[in-house]
């Protein structure tokens, strides 16, 4: 099993497991729940850490390897925890005619992750998405749910630039009150 989340602390991780332990009260031991499990355990985690995996499949009695077979083949099914601000570049039909793979290589790159992935510092999770409905904005990025239109290389630097600057405006709030 591939690593998920190699920075956690150990007390981070035993949350992790205790907090799936609750989550996997009330459904029976039988692995054709293993779906609904693993929603109810991504629901209260954000994502599905490898710990979560282990706890799931103990639970099942059925190997480690099943439980990550699935998670990976669904898409709704997260291995990195969520940031804090949710990038989606969209790779429909439009999108990519008007260079959605530019804007993809652009965020890649300034944000140093690949899709499905997220920060170290986890400010920011990316992924792509297909047709968001807003094609005559194309080439479209979902920020925090927000569809932002003509993303092009420059305005993927004028997004993270307002993050920075926003982010700048709060440590200073916070400094000056504490
Ligand atoms: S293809 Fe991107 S919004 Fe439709």
């Amino acid at each position: 099993m591939t690593q998920t989340d190699p920075g956690k602390t150990a007390e981070e991780k035993a949350q992790s497991r205790q907090e799936t332990k609750q989550a996997l009260k009330g459904f029976g031991r039988k692995k054709q729940n293993l779906i609904p499990i693993l929603q109810k355990v991504q629901g209260r985690l954000g994502y599905l850490p490898r710990e979560a995996m282990t706890e799931i499949a103990e639970y099942l009695n059925i190997p480690d390897i099943d439980v990550y077979g699935v998670v990976t083949f669904y898409n709704q099914f997260r291995l990195t925890p969520p940031g804090r601000h949710s990038v989606r570049v969209c790779l429909g039909t439009a999108c990519h005619m008007k260079g959605g793979y530019i804007t993809l290589d652009a965020w890649k790159r300034r944000l140093d992750i690949n899709p499905g992935e997220t920060t170290t510092d986890r400010e920011f999770d990316m992924d792509t998405v297909a047709c968001v409905g807003c094609c005559t904005k194309a080439p479209v990025t979902v920020v925090d749910n927000k569809p932002e239109g003509k993303v092009e290389p420059t305005r993927v630097d004028g997004i993270l630039l307002a993050f920075e600057q926003e982010r700048e405006v709060k440590d200073k709030e916070e400094s000056e009150s504490s």
